[in-house]
């Protein structure tokens, strides 16, 4: 087994995976006595969800910082690195296109190029199902990606330029593509993503839960707790380096099945308010099976008990204010209910 004397850095790590992750690192044996940085600037994040410990150390900063990005490196010359900042807005991308590049390309190569410097072991980094596009269920790993939108669009240049950096300078990396993922730390307070976070946040306020089409599009919601244990074990599980794999659920349920779901978590009859459609992929999930046979496990917590333990916390912790984003770059198009949020 590997011992430390080690440093990991873990970007975004005050947001909702990240959260989990780095609970997950704490308890990793190989990190035993391992410094955990976690870096984020706290834009869709909260220091409130990292847990206390000696071990960890928080920084407020930005990975499109590359000053900050470069003093870190230096201090800690990091062993192993988890990529988890990003702000994963699918269906706003598109309107926000020169932020989404800056934050998940620019801010990502910032640390390619640090992890190459500093001999960094293994870099980890979330991609998502949004590089495969529409049309091809269930996505597996063998499939060309084709993104359609500018988030799956900088998530596969990220995850083509650890390629070339593992040709060219011998970073090792593993990608993780997951999907639709949910439960405790979530943001509930972001309106343009997370529909389960969405729904809970309006139900507490006795507002009714917007559905964009007809509701019959279907996810694989997958829950939190199978799925930050295989993205901080990569460094240490054979086969993993410089493969990627979809992690998530792989039973599918329709947005009108959820609302259902949400409303029983709650014990409240959600009303709902239907939306013109958005532009988005009709039906997405994903195969398993690669991530399946090199972890060696696949847990899939139903769908309804991950809700319930969300839906207790959200409780506890309450809902939050709902926050704008204040840039949108391209108005065209926006869907009205975004544009109405943008004017208030
Ligand atoms: N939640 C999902 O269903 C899902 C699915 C596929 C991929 N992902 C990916 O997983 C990662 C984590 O997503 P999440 O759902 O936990 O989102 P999140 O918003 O809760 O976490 C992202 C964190 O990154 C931080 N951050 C954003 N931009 C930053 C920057 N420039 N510098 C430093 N910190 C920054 C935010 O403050 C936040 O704490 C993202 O890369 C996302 O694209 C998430």
């Amino acid at each position: 087994m590997q011992k430390s004397g080690r440093s990991c850095l873990v970007t975004g790590g005050a947001g909702f995976i990240g959260a989990h992750v780095v609970r997950e690192l704490l308890r990793l044996p190989e990190l035993e006595d391992a410094t955990i940085v976690v870096l984020d600037d706290l834009s869709g994040g909260f220091v409130e969800n990292l847990p206390d410990s000696p071990r960890l150390e928080f920084v407020k900063g930005s990975v499109t910082d590359s000053q900050v990005v470069d003093s870190l490196f230096e201090k800690h010359r990091f062993t192993y690195v988890w990529h988890l900042a990003a702000y994963a807005a699918e269906g706003l991308s598109h309107f926000i296109r020169r932020f989404n590049y800056e934050n998940n390309l620019i801010g990502s190569i910032n640390l390619i190029n640090a992890a190459v410097r500093h001999q960094t072991k293994r870099f980890v980094f979330t991609s998502s199902i949004a590089v495969y596009g529409s049309g091809q269920v269930p996505m597996s790993e063998s499939l060309t990606p084709s993104p359609e939108d500018p988030y799956g669009i900088s998530k596969y240049a990220v995850e083509l330029d650890l390629r070339s950096a593992h040709e060219l300078f011998g970073l090792e990396f593993t990608i993780f593509r997951p999907h639709n993922v949910y439960g405790e730390f979530q943001n509930i307070g972001d309106r343009y993503r997370n529909v389960i976070g969405i729904f809970m946040n309006r139900l507490m306020q006795g507002q009714p839960l917007p559905v964009f089409g007809n509701g019959e599009q279907q996810r694989a919601f997958s829950y939190i707790g199978d799925i930050a244990p295989l993205i901080a074990s990569a460094p240490f599980v054979d086969g993993s380096a410089n493969e990627t794999f979809n992690v998530g659920a792989d039973q599918a349920m329709s947005i009108n099945e959820l609302v259902e779901a949400v409303s029983a978590a709650f014990g409240i009859k959600a009303q709902v308010e239907y939306l013109p459609p958005r532009i988005e992929v009709d039906k997405a999930w994903a195969d398993h099976s690669k991530a399946a046979r090199v972890f060696k496990t696949h847990h899939e917590t139903p769908v309804g008990e991950g809700i319930r333990r969300m839906a207790d916390w959200a409780r506890e912790v309450g809902p939050r204010s709902s926050v704008e984003f204040s840039n949108i770059e391209l108005p065209q198009n926006l869907p009205p209910s975004w544009v109405t949020a943008t004017k208030k």
